[in-house]
């Protein structure tokens, strides 16, 4: 490439000074025969004429011809050969835990998992009880009847059974889970009360989410049948004990001060939730027989 700027510049260059001669000598021979005998040019006889501008404008030729022979070819390789960075990686080949979030994740459960329409992964409540397998199972196959997609190839996913572990590692190891001491577990244990669910829902939630969960100025309906029926138990239970950080909801420790919620009311004001889903919501007609069905 450098040879080739080279010729470039001096092919350039000795046709501009050919150029640059002829006029001369037609200048040359106009001087001879003028009539008061003086030469317009000032080469004053020292031999062959070099006019000035001329050779700068070829000086110049000759830098833009460096210029965009490097901008052509910064790292001086033959022109047209890719290098590695060049050559896009196939979609299963993706290693890396930055792409392979942002490229997945990003648009539900925000930049560096902080949370966005989806929880914040990056929680340390929530990675504090969801083991790698809670998550990898969420990754791979999705969430039921929610908007988590499954990402696994086995189930219709664009993932390799590889990037998924890729991912539910480097969560972990990025977002470090700090101790969340006696935090209830991530799965019930016990089965749940929707009465008993309405006394805890009383002492915990009803002072943002209003006396029957319609929702304040503190905190929307939850309660409200789209959100129902868009969301699973479990997705549920993940708020009340870790919370969502990202928008101001306390976790099971911070509802009450000094009086975190048991396991058994974690479980209980689940099931009083639960108990408002609808079987057809969105079907505001229920004779209509396919809405039953589905
Ligand atoms: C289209 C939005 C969307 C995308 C994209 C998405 N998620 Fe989710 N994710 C959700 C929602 C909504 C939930 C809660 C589902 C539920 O249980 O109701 C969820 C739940 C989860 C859970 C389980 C949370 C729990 O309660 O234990 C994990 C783990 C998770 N997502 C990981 C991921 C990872 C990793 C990616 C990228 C490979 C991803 N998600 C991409 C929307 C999304
Ligand atoms: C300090 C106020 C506060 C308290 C107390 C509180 N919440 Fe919330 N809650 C919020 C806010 C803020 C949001 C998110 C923004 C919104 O929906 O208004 C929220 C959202 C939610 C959501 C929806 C999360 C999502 O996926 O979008 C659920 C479910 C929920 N709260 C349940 C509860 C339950 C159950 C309790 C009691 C155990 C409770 N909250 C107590 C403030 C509160």
């Amino acid at each position: 490439m450098n040879y080739f700027t080279h010729s470039l510049a001096s092919v350039f260059c000795s046709r501009r000074r050919k150029e640059v001669d002829a006029t001369h000598r037609a200048i040359g021979a106009g001087t001879a025969s003028s009539p008061d005998g003086l030469s317009r040019n000032s080469n004053r006889g020292r031999g062959r004429p070099r006019p000035d501008r001329p050779v700068f404008k070829c000086w110049k030729t000759t830098a833009s011809a460096w210029a965009m022979a490097l901008m052509l070819c910064a790292g001086c390789k033959p022109p047209g050969k890719p290098t590695t960075a060049d050559i896009e990686l196939k979609p299963e080949e993706v290693r890396d835990f930055a792409a392979l979030y942002q490229q997945n994740c990003v648009g539900c459960h925000g930049q560096d998992g902080k949370g966005n329409s989806a929880l914040a992964l990056a929680n340390p409540v929530y990675l504090a009880i969801a083991s790698d397998d809670v998550i990898r199972r969420a990754t791979a196959s999705g969430v039921r009847d929610s908007l988590m997609p499954a990402f696994a190839r086995s189930s219709g996913g664009m993932l390799t059974d590889d990037q998924i572990e890729i991912l539910v590692h480097e969560m972990r190891a990025r977002w470090k889970a700090k101790e969340a001491l006696g935090a209830p577990p991530y799965a019930a244990n016990e089965p749940g009360d929707p009465a008993r669910g309405a006394a805890a829902y009383a002492a915990f939630c009803a002072g943002c989410h209003g006396p029957e969960g319609k929702g304040t100025k503190k905190g929307s309906s939850i309660i409200d049948d789209s959100f129902l029926a868009l969301v699973s138990d479990q997705s549920l239970r993940t708020t009340v004990i870790a919370g969502r950080p990202d928008l101001g909801h306390p976790d099971w420790r911070n509802y009450v001060p000094d009086r975190p919620m048991t396991p058994q009311e974690v479980t209980d004001v689940v099931a009083w939730l639960v108990a408002h889903r609808k079987a057809n919501a969105g079907q505001p007609y229920p004779g209509n027989e396919q809405a039953q069905k589905n």
